[in-house]
């Protein structure tokens, strides 16, 4: 192989790489406070990848083009930790917290106790060792004394140092989780797939952790949060002091730990997390408390599984019972029939809640649902929680088991359940209600978004017979609109300035609105950027389509399917009469990189958007999101009872939108 340097050089520019690459990727993952564009981060890597492909002899396994191995694991070797991984006592009020300050006081009376606070991440215990300062080994907690040997899995979390800064064997220890956002992401994908979905973040880590292939794992998205350290040479005073040496040595720290002079500043910081827990983008259960001073951890010792110097303050549980007072079917955009129980109202986090989702038939029967049934619910950051298990034991002998329709519920035409999928779908290609769900993905925000083209107004254009299919209504008339209820002459004029406002919109929103079957909005953007019109789209055939990154089999044979149905050719041709967008403009359009170098944070609850929406967005128009406010946040987007970040933000002076702004700003993009 041709060298482009000579060694000697070669070992200098690979070191220079990659203490360039650690600390961009601090700055990313740990700090989310990035400071180059993902495209020059690339090129740093690329080029270390291409020198240690020229000097193969120079690559080590701390490099950080060594995270995830090429091989699949074999196993997991089970490893005794070096000091027992300890698990927590519980408590679940103010008495119990106060109780555990007594046995406290017993030991040590005379002396001033503080605390440190930190939030309960709920996620999966892990110890990693460094030896001579190198990432050597990280072990799952198992049952404390033994634990699974996951270290190739661990060393994919981009947030981890390889190499920490020292020559001391170093123990860190914290919790592994997965971020909401991944934890929607994967399950959609798991959907997508038939394959069954993730009951929370926690099992989806778990499940995650325990992949045999590391190439796997990286693809998850998990995260760590580091609490404790111990170091061969040195023991530090006090746990605050721990959490400043883990993040001096670029570890990843929860920002929000506390620390406090008494129980009353610890009984502050519960109720403030309890309220605001939902802001977060991982699951917390509760918070730790900790005696601070490692003095007083030693005086105060430990029993057989915990600590007596911390405990845990548990939050109330996002669970609750309740009754399934029905199960109906909803037909959705591709005709899948989907399971929905109707439940006895029931508040859960301050949320009424009275559906919640069975996904399909196979999740009915492997829990045995039932009409009648009192059912565990839970809510894991989504507002539409899902049915645990059944409680069997309040069974009466009158609930009715439910037989899942062989019918489409709304047509009547047969309902198609394929060989190895998870759903049932309608036949029938002109089903009402596809059409109806066709027609709201159409003018949804994120596809034509055509306002007040909602929920109301579709149910009646359907009803009346005005809209037959996606085309007809750019041909509703004033007179059309004027005699739905609730439509005066001015909402009138609104939602056909609307309709022809949408003609415009760029071509890869329509390849999306379209809701061709795995065409998502990136892939909708990927195809309107490779083919330059729509009508080339419409032709293009399997080879073509597989040229295209993140093009697999798959959506290749979807795009292909749907444009050869005479249906659709039809549809398209009317849209095309109609005088909509059909050639992609490059550079100049919506959706290509208008917010590229900005970042976002939100905070507080959104009630237009979820947060996994607002993220979208900004992603989709090149911005950022990341989680804490620094002095180059571009914008803070404030909900409904901001936490500390708006605080932080006003301090700063950065730029704070409220969700009508934001919606102003992206309005204003387009
Ligand atoms: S301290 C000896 N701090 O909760 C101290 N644990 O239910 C032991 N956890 O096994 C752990 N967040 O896996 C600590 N801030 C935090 C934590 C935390 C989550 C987990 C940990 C532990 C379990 C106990």
């Amino acid at each position: 192989m041709n060298k482009s340097l000579p060694k000697q050089k070669a070992i200098q520019r690979i070191e220079g790489l990659r203490q360039n690459i650690e600390y961009h990727e601090k700055k990313y993952y740990v700090d989310n406070d990035p400071q180059i564009s993902d495209y020059e981060f690339d090129l740093l890597v690329k080029e270390l990848e291409k020198l240690e492909r020229e000097f193969p002899d120079l690559v080590t396994p701390e490099s950080p083009t060594q995270r995830v191995g090429e091989q699949p694991i074999e196993g997991f070797s089970s490893v005794e930790h070096t000091v027992p991984m300890l698990s927590l006592d519980n408590c679940y009020n103010e008495q119990e917290l106060r109780d555990f300050e007594g046995r406290i006081k017993k030991i040590i009376p005379s002396e001033k106790i503080e605390y440190v606070a930190e939030l309960k991440i709920d996620g999966l215990g892990i110890a990693i060792n460094y030896r001579n300062g190198k990432f050597s080994q990280a072990i799952t907690r198992g049952d404390g004394i033994r634990g699974d040997d996951v270290t190739p899995n661990v060393k994919t979390i981009k947030s981890l140092p390889l190499a920490l800064d020292t020559t001391q064997d170093v123990e860190a220890r914290g919790e592994i989780y997965l971020p909401f956002s991944s934890f929607q992401r994967i399950n959609q994908e798991r959907e997508k797939e038939g394959e069954s979905s993730f009951a929370n973040p926690r099992n989806a880590a778990a499940g995650s952790i325990r992949l045999l292939d590391p190439k796997e794992v990286s693809q998850r998205g998990l995260d760590m949060f580091l609490y404790s350290i111990f170091c061969d040479r040195e023991e530090k005073a006090s746990q605050s002091e721990n959490l400043d040496f883990l993040k001096r040595f670029r570890f990843k720290t929860n920002p929000h730990s506390k620390l406090c002079h008494s129980l009353e500043d610890v009984l502050a910081f519960y109720q403030k997390w309890k309220e605001q827990r939902d802001s977060l983008d991982y699951d917390v259960d509760g918070i730790v408390i900790k005696v601070n001073s490692t003095r007083h951890q030693t005086l105060l010792g430990s029993t057989a599984k915990f600590p007596k110097w911390a405990i845990s303050l548990k939050f109330p549980a996002r669970q609750a019972t309740t009754k399934i007072n029905d199960i109906l079917i909803q037909v959705g955009r591709t005709g899948a029939l989907t399971p929905v129980a109707i439940l006895e109202p029931v508040k859960l986090s301050g949320i009424t809640i009275s559906r919640s989702t069975l996904h399909n038939e196979d999740e009915i029967k492997k829990k045995d649902i039932r009409i009648g049934d009192t059912v565990l619910i839970e809510r894991s950051g989504d507002v539409i929680p899902r049915v645990v298990s059944v409680i069997k034991e309040k069974r009466s002998g009158k609930e009715r088991p439910f037989s899942f329709p062989t019918q489409c519920p709304v047509c009547h035409a047969t309902a198609f359940h394929p060989e190895g999928e998870a759903v049932s779908r309608c036949t029938n290609p002109s089903c009402p209600a596809k059409l109806r769900e066709a027609l709201l993905h159409y003018a949804s925000r994120r596809a034509m978004n055509i306002e007040g083209l909602g929920d109301a107004i579709v149910h009646q254009l359907l009803e009346n017979k005005l809209v037959r299919n996606i085309p007809d209504i750019y041909d509703l008339k004033m007179e059309d609109l004027i005699d739905l209820e609730r439509m005066g002459p001015r909402s009138a004029q609104n939602l056909q300035d609307e309709i022809e406002k949408s003609k415009k919109r760029a071509v890869a929103r329509l390849i999306f609105a379209l809701g061709i079957r795995f065409v998502g909005e990136r892939t909708a953007q990927a195809l309107a950027a490779h083919f330059n019109n729509f009508d080339a789209l419409a032709q293009a055939g399997h080879e073509e389509l597989l040229q295209i990154k993140d093009v697999g089999p798959k959506v290749a044979e979807s795009v292909v399917f749907f444009f050869d149905q005479p249906e659709n050719v039809e549809l398209i041709r009317r849209l095309k009469q109609a005088g909509l967008h059909f050639v992609h403009k490059k550079g100049s359009e919506e959706g290509e990189k208008f917010l590229t170098g900005q970042t976002f944070v939100l905070t507080g609850k959104l009630s237009h958007f979820t947060r996994e929406e607002a993220t979208a967005i900004i992603q989709d128009l090149g911005g950022q999101v990341v989680s804490s406010v620094s002095s180059k946040t571009s914008y803070v987007i404030v909900g409904e009872a901001p936490g500390s970040k708006f605080q932080k933000a006003k301090s700063l002076g950065v730029s704070i939108l409220d969700e009508f702004q934001f919606q102003e700003l992206i309005d204003s993009l387009e």
